[in-house]
């Protein structure tokens, strides 16, 4: 044998006996604490692994980054966006060992419970975008005992990635005889499904969407994840029932916020399809004043449960019966109540206000 097919045949063993472990399943102890740097059997460091909490946006990079990363690494990061955003994040840089040194990318806050959205390898990477569905993304870095490179370095951004933004929306109609005509509870419907959803991005990894019809003291009511496009939507909507109005009296404030606040409510949550990291939000249609200051003050109690646990409350007046100014307090806020005199007036003007409104935030922004 030449000494060419010796050293041939060494690498061939070396390459059997240390590359291509199977994928390195993530390994809790390794979280929230930063690696120490130990030598390993092949006498490489391990990395050190950066900080694994991130919040907004900023920039993530592989241990010992612009360094190559270390041997047998195993390093987490865990990403957070303020409610109602989701990550998306960036690679700028990515190189590692193509068969064994890999970045998980989950869908969610936990490598070991989230959905695994890729898992990357190899070079070239760099530019690609990658999103969450919802306001957690989480990774897990690890390397095998030989080849370490670069690694890799990604900026990251809380945003919206469906139209109009990442929310969870329940819709309520209103189906009480104070809207007038059943000729203005059709065109409200149509509204609804023909003009404020025709744009958004209705399913799973967008928005979800349920319709509610609410009357005297009942509801008919979808789940949020029975549309998954804006057709089935509009098929949802179109399915309530035909004759709302007849005999449908307004019984108070209160039962319709007791009844339509209850699909929002997180203590309460028979409706199947909200996501945990996804922000809620009511947009209720309104075609009624509350019967006094007491009925007023007993929404109140409803609308105060539902903001306090994180959600937003939409409304929106359907006519010169709905004073405004006094249901900014059943709102999240003055930016929170819209109204028209009539609704012949609801258009795709108002439509953009609507979806303008709800995907404002609260509480925190980026
Ligand atoms: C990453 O940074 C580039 C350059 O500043 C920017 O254009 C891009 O939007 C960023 N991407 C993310 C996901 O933050
Ligand atoms: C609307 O409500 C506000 C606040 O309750 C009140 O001050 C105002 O007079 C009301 N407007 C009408 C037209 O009733
Ligand atoms: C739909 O989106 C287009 C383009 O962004 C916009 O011009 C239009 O006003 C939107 N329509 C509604 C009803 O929001």
């Amino acid at each position: 044998m030449n000494i060419f097919l010796v050293r041939l045949l060494t690498l061939c063993i070396l390459a059997t006996f240390v590359t291509c472990d199977p994928p390195a399943v993530p390994h809790k102890s390794n979280y929230n604490r930063k690696t120490k740097l130990v030598e390993n059997a092949a006498g490489t460091p391990r990395g050190e692994c950066p900080n694994d909490q991130y919040t907004g946006s900023g920039m993530v990079t592989s241990p010992n980054f612009p360094s190559n990363y270390g041997n047998g690494d195993s390093c987490a990061y865990f990403l957070t966006a303020p409610d109602g955003y989701v990550i998306q994040i960036q690679f700028i840089t990515f190189t590692t060992e193509a068969c064994c040194d890999f970045l998980y990318i989950y869908d969610g806050p936990s490598p070991i419970i989230s959905p695994l959205l890729v898992r990357l390898a190899g070079s070239n990477l760099a530019k690609t975008v990658y999103s969450s569905s919802t306001r957690w993304m989480s990774m897990q870095f690890t390397s095998d005992q030989t080849n370490n490179m670069q690694g890799f370095q990604a900026n990251f951004s809380s945003v919206d990635t469906a139209n109009p933004c990442n929310r969870d929306v329940v819709i309520a109609i209103d189906g009480h005889s104070t809207l007038g005509t059943e000729a203005n509870y059709h065109k409200q419907i149509a509204f609804a499904a023909n003009t404020l959803v025709t744009n958004w991005t209705v399913g799973s990894t967008g928005i979800q969407v349920g319709p509610v019809l609410y009357f005297t003291d009942e509801s008919e009511e979808f789940n949020l994840d029975d549309a998954q496009s804006v057709s089935d939507l509009q098929n949802l909507f179109n399915g309530f029932r035909q004759h709302p109005i007849a005999g449908q009296d307004l019984d108070s404030m209160e039962v319709a916020f007791s009844l339509v606040t209850g699909v929002v409510d997180t203590d309460f949550p028979f409706r199947q399809g909200w996501r945990t990291g996804i922000q809620r939000v009511l947009v209720m249609f309104l075609s009624f004043p509350p019967n006094d200051d007491a009925d007023l003050q007993a929404a109140k109690v409803y609308t105060d449960k539902i903001i306090s646990q994180g959600a937003i409350i939409v409304l929106v007046g359907l006519n010169s019966n709905v004073n405004i100014t006094q249901m900014i307090p059943l709102s999240s806020g003055p930016n929170y109540v819209l109204g028209v005199n009539d609704v012949s007036q609801l258009n795709a003007a108002f439509a953009t206000s609507i979806s303008s409104a709800l995907c404002q935030l609260p509480a925190s922004t980026p």
